[in-house]
Order: C-alpha cells, then sequence, then structure tokens
C-alpha cells in the first residue's frame, strides 16, 4: 500500500546510523550524516515539520576493545568522541535538531522499557548457546574480542557480523574457528545461558512492512531473502560490564547487546528534542508512538498510518540488515511506531581504491577543514557525485574538477554575472515581469525537487540548483542583456529580472546541500530573513528591489593546493601508521574501481589506439625504485616505453610476453628515459594485458 504523499500532516524524523564513539570522521562517516542532513532539509523545503537527530553509539565491543587496547576505560574514550563529534558535525554544515548518546540517562531509561515490554509481551525468551571463551585468560570474549570465519561464505568474519565476505549479522557462537583479537589465543566454545528476541513473532508482520516500506532499493530488497526465510532469534544480551543493563531481574549480571540500545537512541534523542523545545514545538510522541489502542496485530491500518509519525533513516549498505528486520521487529514489540523508508548510502573509496584506515588511505574530516575548503564544497560533491545508493570514489583532482567547473564556472559563475549586471545597471532588479520562459522553467525545477524528495533520490536534490543555474547561463548567452540594454531596454530589463529571479530560485533550492552558500546568496540578493525559512513558493517571489555589487560565491580550488593534499596523501598511504579506528571500512568496499559514471562515445573510444606488441628487451632503470625500460616490438615500429612494474616482475622474464600498447598515449620523460607510450596492466600486481591468439604485431585492439 502506497503512504500519503510527503508533505503529510505528521511530523518526521529523520535519523542517521549513529557513528561509534571509537576514532576520528573521515569522508565516509561524513557521506552519510551530510546525506541524512540535506534531505531532512530538503523535507522542511516540502513544508514537512521535521526533526532530525542522532546520536553516538557508545556501547558495545567497537568501543570496548578500541579502549581495552588503549589501555582505558570505555566511558572515557566513548565521551571524548562523542563531544569531538557534537563539535565535528556542524563544521561541516550538518545541523542535528538534536545529537545525545547511547548512555545517557534517557536512553538507558528508554531502552530498558523496550526490553521490559518485550518481556511483559513475552517475545523474549532465555537459551543455552555457545559463547567465545578465551582457553588461556578463560575471559568471555563477546562480538568482536574474537575473530574467525564466516559460517556462511567462508569469509574471515570478526565477532557478530561478515564484515568482509556476505555482510550477514552473526549470532554469538556461530563464528568458525574463533581467536580472541586481544590475546590471539584460540578461543572455545561454551554453553552460557542468553535472552533472546523471538524475531518468528513477528516474522509476519515484517513481510508486510517489506513491501509498504519506501526509500532506496536494496534497503527494500535486500531484506527479503532474510525475512522469507526461518527468522533466527535475535541475542539481546552480552557478557559485557560495559553497556546498559539488562532490565530483567533474573540476569543482573548481563548487558545489552549494542544493537539494541543503539537504535532506541533515534527515539531517545528525538525525546530529548522534544524536552528541550516542547511538545507544541515537536512532539515525539505523535512522531514515534502508535496512536494508542490502535496497534494491528498483523495487519496495515490505516487509521494507525495516518496518525503516526514519517521515520526516515539514513543508513550505510551494511547495516541494512538491523533496520530493515531486526529495529522493525523491536519498534513492533515495544508498541512504537514503524520506519518510513530506509534510505542506503554507497561507500566511499579514495582514489578508486577502498578506504581503508588502517592503511590511513582517508580523507580525514579535519584535514579537509584545515585545508580551509568550505564545508559546502564537500557536501555538493558526496551527495552528487552519483546516485545516493552507489559507491562514490574521492579524489582531491576530481574534487578540484567539480568544484571548478560545476560550482566556480557554472552556479557561482550565474549568480554573479546576474547580480552584477542587475546591481550596476539597476541598483538591484529591474522593474519588470519574469517571462513565461522563466517562471516554467523555475516551477520546473520546483517540481522536480519535491519529486526527488518524495523519491529519496538525494542527488537530484542536490542537483536542481546546478541545472538551473546551467540555464541560467545559457539564458543570458542567447538574449545578450549587454547589447539588448542599449537597443532594447524593456527587453533587458525583462532579461535581468529573470536572472536575477533565477538566482533567487537557485538561493532556495540549494540550500539543503549548501546552506552556507544558499546564506550568503540570499544575503547579497538583499532578501531579508533566512533562507532557510523561505519555502518552495519564495523561488517564483519578487526579488528585493535593491541590493550591494555582489561576490563571488565560490573560489576556485587551485592546482598547488591540490598537489599538495595529494602528496600528503600519498605519503600517508605509503607509511602507514597504527590509528585508533574501527577499522571496519578497509573492507566495506572492494579494491575494485567503481565503474565511472560519465560514459564515452564510440568515436572517443576509437581515439585511443591499442596495438598488440612483444616486449623484446627489458632493462630496470637505476636509481628508480619501480620503473624498468622496455622496447616493445609493435609490428611497424619499436617502441621505447617506461613502466613502473620493477617491484611487480622480473626483468629478466619479460622479454617476449605479449602485451597491450597504448600507442598513441603522449610521450613523457621518467628519470631521464623518454617514454613513448605506455603497456597496459591490471591493478596494483600489474597483471600484464596479452592476447590469447595469434594477433600479429601491430594489430588494433578494439
Ligand atoms: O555500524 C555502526 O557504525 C553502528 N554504530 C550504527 C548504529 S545505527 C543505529 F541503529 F543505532
Ligand atoms: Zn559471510
Amino acid at each position: 500500500m502506497s503512504q500519503e504523499d510527503i508533505p503529510t500532516d505528521q511530523p518526521a524524523v529523520v535519523t542517521v546510523g549513529l557513528p561509534y564513539a571509537n576514532g576520528d570522521l573521515h569522508v565516509g562517516h561524513l557521506l552519510g550524516y551530510i546525506t541524512g542532513d540535506t534531505y531532512a532539509r530538503g523535507l522542511r523545503r516540502l513544508g514537512q515539520q521535521t526533526a532530525f537527530v542522532c546520536g553516538s553509539d557508545m556501547h558495545g565491543t567497537p568501543v570496548a576493545v578500541n579502549a581495552a587496547k588503549q589501555g582505558r576505560e570505555p566511558e572515557e574514550l566513548a565521551m571524548e568522541h562523542h563531544e569531538q563529534y557534537e563539535r565535528r558535525f556542524p563544521a561541516f554544515n550538518v545541523e542535528f535538531d538534536n545529537y545525545g548518546h547511547t548512555h545517557d540517562e534517557t536512553n538507558t531509561e528508554l531502552t530498558q522499557e523496550f526490553v521490559e515490554t518485550w518481556i511483559d509481551e513475552e517475545h523474549v525468551v532465555e537459551k543455552e548457546i555457545e559463547v567465545a571463551f578465551d582457553t588461556e585468560t578463560e575471559d568471555p570474549l563477546p562480538d568482536r574480542y574474537v575473530e574467525g570465519t564466516c559460517p556462511y561464505c567462508g569469509e574471515k568474519a570478526r565477532g557478530d557480523e561478515c564484515d568482509e565476505g556476505c555482510q550477514r549479522h552473526l549470532e554469538p557462537g556461530e563464528i568458525e574457528d574463533p581467536v580472541s583479537v586481544t590475546t590471539g589465543n584460540p578461543a572455545e566454545y561454551r554453553e552460557q545461558p542468553h535472552k533472546f528476541l523471538r524475531l518468528a513473532d513477528f516474522q509476519e508482520y515484517l513481510q508486510e512492512f517489506i513491501d509498504r516500506l519506501e526509500g532506496t532499493e536494496k534497503a527494500r530488497n535486500q531484506p527479503r531473502e532474510w525475512i522469507e526465510g526461518e527468522l533466527q532469534d535475535l541475542c539481546i544480551t552480552r557478557d559485557m560490564d560495559w553497556g546498559v543493563d539488562y532490565p530483567g531481574d533474573d540476569r543482573e549480571d548481563l548487558v545489552l547487546y549494542v544493537w539494541v540500545d543503539a537504535p532506541i537512541e533515534y527515539v531517545s534523542s528525538t525525546k530529548q528534542y522534544s524536552e528541550r523545545v516542547g511538545t507544541d514545538v515537536f512532539d515525539w510522541e505523535a512522531a514515534w508512538k502508535l496512536d494508542g489502542e490502535t496497534r494491528p496485530e498483523t495487519e496495515w491500518d490505516e487509521d494507525w498510518s495516518e496518525n503516526s509519525g514519517e521515520i526516515i533513516h539514513v543508513i550505510g549498505t551494511d547495516i541494512i540488515q538491523h533496520h530493515c528486520v531486526y529495529w522493525p521487529a523491536m519498534l513492533r514489540g515495544a508498541g512504537f511506531n514503524e520506519p518510513r523508508a530506509v534510505i542506503a548510502t554507497g561507500f566511499v573509496g579514495i582514489d578508486g581504491k577502498s578506504l581503508s584506515t588502517s592503511r590511513n588511505r582517508a580523507v580525514w574530516a579535519t584535514e579537509y577543514l584545515d585545508a580551509g575548503f568550505d564545508p559546502d564544497l564537500l557536501r555538493y560533491y558526496l551527495t552528487t557525485g552519483s546516485g545516493v545508493e552507489s559507491d562514490i570514489d574521492f579524489s582531491w583532482d576530481r574534487f578540484a574538477e567539480r568544484v571548478n567547473g560545476e560550482l566556480v564556472g557554472n552556479l557561482g559563475n550565474f549568480c554573479y554575472r546576474a547580480l552584477l549586471f542587475a546591481e550596476r545597471n539597476y541598483d538591484g532588479t529591474p522593474d519588470a515581469e519574469p517571462s513565461d520562459e522563466v517562471r516554467e522553467r523555475i516551477e520546473e525545477a520546483v517540481e522536480a525537487f519535491e519529486e526527488a524528495v518524495r523519491e529519496y533520490d538525494v542527488r537530484t536534490v542536490g542537483e536542481v540548483a546546478i541545472d538551473l543555474a546551467d540555464f541560467g547561463n545559457e539564458y543570458i548567452q542567447r538574449n545578450e542583456p549587454w547589447n539588448l540594454i542599449g537597443d532594447d531596454p524593456e527587453a533587458a530589463a525583462v532579461v535581468i529580472r529573470d536572472c536575477v529571479q533565477l538566482a533567487k530560485a537557485c538561493a532556495v533550492l540549494m540550500q539543503p546541500v549548501m546552506p552556507g552558500k544558499a546564506a550568503d546568496l540570499w544575503t547579497q540578493l538583499g532578501e531579508d530573513g533566512d533562507v532557510v525559512d523561505a519555502d518552495l513558493s519564495a523561488t517564483l517571489e519578487p526579488p528585493a528591489a535593491e541590493f550591494d555589487e555582489p561576490t563571488e560565491l565560490f573560489t576556485q580550488v587551485e592546482d598547488e593546493t591540490i598537489e599538495a593534499l595529494n602528496e600528503q596523501l600519498r605519503d600517508r598511504v605509503e607509511t602507514p601508521e597504527e590509528t585508533d579506528e574501527d577499522d571496519d571500512d578497509s573492507t566495506a568496499m572492494t579494491d575494485i574501481d567503481p565503474i565511472e559514471d560519465d560514459r564515452i562515445g564510440f568515436e572517443q573510444f576509437q581515439d585511443i589506439d591499442m596495438r598488440v606488441g612483444e616486449i623484446m628487451t627489458a632493462d630496470p632503470i637505476e636509481d628508480s625504485d619501480d620503473l624498468v625500460r622496455l622496447e616493445v616490438d609493435i609490428g611497424v615500429e619499436t617502441r621505447q616505453v617506461v613502466a613502473g612494474i620493477k617491484q611487480l616482475h622480473d626483468a629478466d622474464d619479460l622479454p617476449g610476453t605479449r602485451v597491450v600498447l597504448l600507442a598513441n598515449m603522449e610521450k613523457a620523460e621518467l628519470f631521464g628515459v623518454e617514454s613513448n607510450g605506455m603497456v597496459l596492466a591490471a591493478g596494483e600486481e600489474a597483471d600484464l594485458l596479452t592476447t590469447h591468439e595469434d594477433a600479429p604485431l601491430g594489430t588494433r585492439v578494439r
């Protein structure tokens, strides 16, 4: 059943997956928070009452293991990072209405209430399960204290997740060949009684829920296989000191599994927001609670849907199971509302490889800010680089290219030239009505924006203003107001009124993705008040009659800055340091480059001249660690080529190898040796491309 269109009369809550309070933030984390913030702002733009909440994930083994490694108390480590995150998010214009943490009183109490309700409703059972113990220290080894092999796919896995393979959640006792991560001792399984949430009680409900869940495609479809198969009970307790105490009076020695109290923080954080601003401003219960007595057993109930809020979660692809299976069951079992939508973002790669904190192949939040870049540039890059669900590659080169092309060259350029022309000739907005063409174009942009918000298409939310500026540049160029102003002043006034109107519409539409820049533009337009409070109808409202001379909205990113940042990243990756960061990102994205979004035409491909060749000689270049001088016979001639394969191939083995050579590569000089072409190779191991039949040397590869 489809749900009521956004905006609805009910309050909405937008959340982002809680960051474990155990390390520094990098662009991989920022993607989620920026996406969530952009989406929440987009919803508000449509007039939907929205709370944007989050908090730090303080408990569980991700924090405890890191604290143990540093010889610190988990609480101290978690609080330190929590406070750091509280400062860091606003620096990226990520403005939560409430940012709490899972260890605070609100969340502790609410978590215990949830679990007590499950106990009262008989959804909790006790079972004997296999728990890993260190064979020497005799300590229990919950979750990330143990690693081994995934029983489902055979990949290396740790504790409660198959993070390098099938991404499944793993229950205690499931991991094979367990070893303690802190001592390296083999672990053995011993039977222990634990508490479980009986997920089978919710199977029918979940099957219906998944049919009405909105959001991104993976979030709606990936859970089906879990929900349709046999649902295993979820172990909700752990043998640890760090966590929320299990509230049942029969097992005071246990704490709750981190994935119990973590999502409940979404509710707690909303509750704290209401407590701060008053329920007349935002009523957390209207958003999260079901309508009193009307909680249906399994059937979807229209009254119920109309009387509960819109819960929208933004998460990483790796935690879909938690949000689309466990969490709805947890909510259901406690009589709370269900998610309306789950938006799962892809992973961020760095320079075409997976982000890895252990190898320090990451771009850190502090590093970005220290380089002096405006946060909105990164916000734009991350939200519009690819579809919300696709992986996105970050490279400083691409960052500079996109900022300089799309922001400086397009949006910034249009607004500046439009406002400058208007200010110089009319002291502001000329006294004329906008043309139908421009009015219609703005209406189209507003519709595209609304549709994108309704379809959870964050990329389009970010792109609408850019497309409008693109139109603006084309429009101003086509109408040449600089010529018209002498020949036909009335027509010139319409064109410039149009352009100012377009700039105003850009400010309103770009606000979710670039709130700081939108506010600057709003001020430059001489508008009163805050652009945050302007709704979509402001795009067509008359701009201010007067404004001052504008300034450029964006500044060009210089090549030298990018070179320095690239070098900094290269040096770091080549000299890896231990970081205290949770390293789950190294496997989040494979080392395979994402497929380029930009397609090339056949003609462009035709420009690439690749030939079958054979290596005749191979001589390592002295003084270079990597380079080898090759002579490659390509039929018509023999080419001298310098290849970076010294470490990866023995030069003596190379003569006689058939290769593919890019023959129209620009010449280059490396270590004083001219390179006239490029030998093609795959991956970091430089696997040389070859042919498998007898295509004569010089044959073109197509
Ligand atoms: O995977 C993680 O990083 C968790 N800290 C996310 C928790 S999201 C929520 F459900 F609490
Ligand atoms: Zn697996």
